[in-house]
């Protein structure tokens, strides 16, 4: 079994590394972009890749072999100069792009450069880590107006993806996948009023994942699911 981790180097992207590696069957191969984690392993390699930038899929494509699965982890919430928002008053359209850029893009460079890979006799997988809090329908206290949208925006293309694969990649289960509040970087500021037995470890999340990917098949294309199992409203 060939994996992909892409943002392995994130708190719940190291972690989806981990599960894999100790099931002792998994090539894993994981990317990072700023430092390379301490993780060693002869199962193991990583690559450099900024996944915002098109030619460094590209590259990574080109390098890698067939996968049964490919999980993007790869997020941004808030960066050293801006929080989320709390009213549409603090909207800034710089970072509103940025987080375009960072949570919408790669996964559909990624669909874009990796079908091939994926397209298999077997069931193969495409997940995307997004957020409950890009679900429309789901949305009833507002704010954080640059997230939520990029994570709807980052749900529709996988929802269009999962629609175009659904005879090109006929064995291929595109999904994506709410963690929940997750003890990571990304969540360690908004971490204070999230009730008891509420925030999980990397861990914990990466195994609610795992668990996920080996019950779903091609048959499950398209679907949103949360840590839990459960499926949520778009
Ligand atoms: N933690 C939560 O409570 C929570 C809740 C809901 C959804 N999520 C989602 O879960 C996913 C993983 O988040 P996390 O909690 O594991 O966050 P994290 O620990 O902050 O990890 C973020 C990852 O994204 C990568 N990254 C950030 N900006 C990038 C860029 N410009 N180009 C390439 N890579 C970039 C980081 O790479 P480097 O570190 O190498 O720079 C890192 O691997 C995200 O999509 C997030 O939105 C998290």
């Amino acid at each position: 079994m060939n994996v992909l981790v892409v943002g392995g180097s994130g708190g719940i992207g190291l972690a989806l590394v981990e599960h894999y590696l100790a099931t002792n069957t998994a090539n894993v191969f994981a990317t990072y972009r700023t430092n390379k984690p301490a993780l060693n392993h002869p199962k193991l390699v990583w690559y450099k890749v900024n996944v915002t930038v098109e030619s460094d899929i590209e590259e990574l494509a080109k390098l890698l072999p067939k996968l049964s699965l490919l999980v993007n982890a790869v997020g941004m919430l808030h960066d050293g100069e801006h929080n989320p928002e709390k009213s549409v008053k603090e909207f800034d359209s710089n970072f509103f792009n940025k987080n375009i850029v960072i949570n919408v893009t790669p996964s559909l460079l990624l669909a874009s450069y990796f079908a091939e890979h994926l397209k298999s006799k077997t069931t193969s997988h495409f997940v995307t880590v997004s957020a409950k809090i890009g679900s429309i329908e789901d949305n009833r206290l507002g704010g954080w107006v640059s997230y939520r949208s990029s994570k709807a925006a980052l749900n529709m293309a996988m929802k269009t993806i999962s629609i175009e694969w659904r005879f090109k990649l006929a064995n291929t289960c595109v999904l994506v996948f709410h963690p929940g509040t997750t003890d990571t970087e990304l969540s360690k500021r908004f971490q204070r009023n999230v009730p008891e037995g509420k925030l999980f470890t990397a861990e914990y999340v990466a195994d609610c994942l795992s668990r996920i990917i080996r019950d779903t098949s091609a048959s499950d294309t398209g679907k949103f699911y949360s840590y839990d199992g459960s499926i949520l409203p778009w």
